[in-house]
């Protein structure tokens, strides 16, 4: 048995700017503890293979797929869901952008568009369609809005610029 199980020790996250402490295994998967055990529910369970996108969420500012990480592997680390962002009150620059385009139908895939495109333009102020397409290539809209959500990534950098204070 993991020593720290046995303990019962808990789990030691930094959620969304705050520490957080949950009563789970080390092995948890790092989107079941943010739903289930923190209400976060801004990450989707898609596939639980790493291969939807649906979960994604940051670690230290890079996206990452919450499925299949371990909880117990990112004690210490930044983590920022979509709730971390902004809300309907005060959107985060990026989901103004979404909202701006129009890019959703369902909207299941919007958490890990929108986290992916953050992520995409801390790399990269101004992407090229190019960039943005390799940059979300790997997570999926099964409603088909990818030409909206490139938009969104354009208007994004835009609404990101404007908000840094730098030219848009
Ligand atoms: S639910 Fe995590 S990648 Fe699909
Ligand atoms: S809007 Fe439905 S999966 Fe993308």
């Amino acid at each position: 048995m993991n020593a720290r199980a046995g303990r019962g020790a808990p789990l030691r996250l930094r959620v969304n700017g705050q520490d957080r402490e949950v009563a789970a295994p080390p092995h948890a998967p790092l989107l079941a503890v943010l739903r289930n055990d923190l209400g976060l529910n801004g990450p989707k369970y898609g596939c639980g293979l790493g291969e939807c996108g649906a979960c994604t969420v940051l670690v230290d500012g890079v996206a990452a797929r919450a499925c299949v990480i371990p909880a117990g592997g990112v004690e210490g680390r930044e983590i920022t869901t979509l709730e971390g962002l902004g809300g309907p009150a005060a959107p985060h620059p990026v989901q103004q952008a979404f909202v701006d385009a129009q890019a959703a139908q369902c909207g299941y895939c919007l958490n890990g568009m929108i986290l992916a495109t953050v992520a995409l333009l801390a790399r990269i102020p101004r992407p090229t369609d190019a960039e943005a397409r390799a940059a979300l290539s790997h997570n999926l809209c099964r409603c088909g809005t990818h030409v909206e959500i490139l938009r969104a990534v354009q208007r994004a950098a835009e609404l990101v610029a404007r908000a840094e204070g730098r030219p848009e």
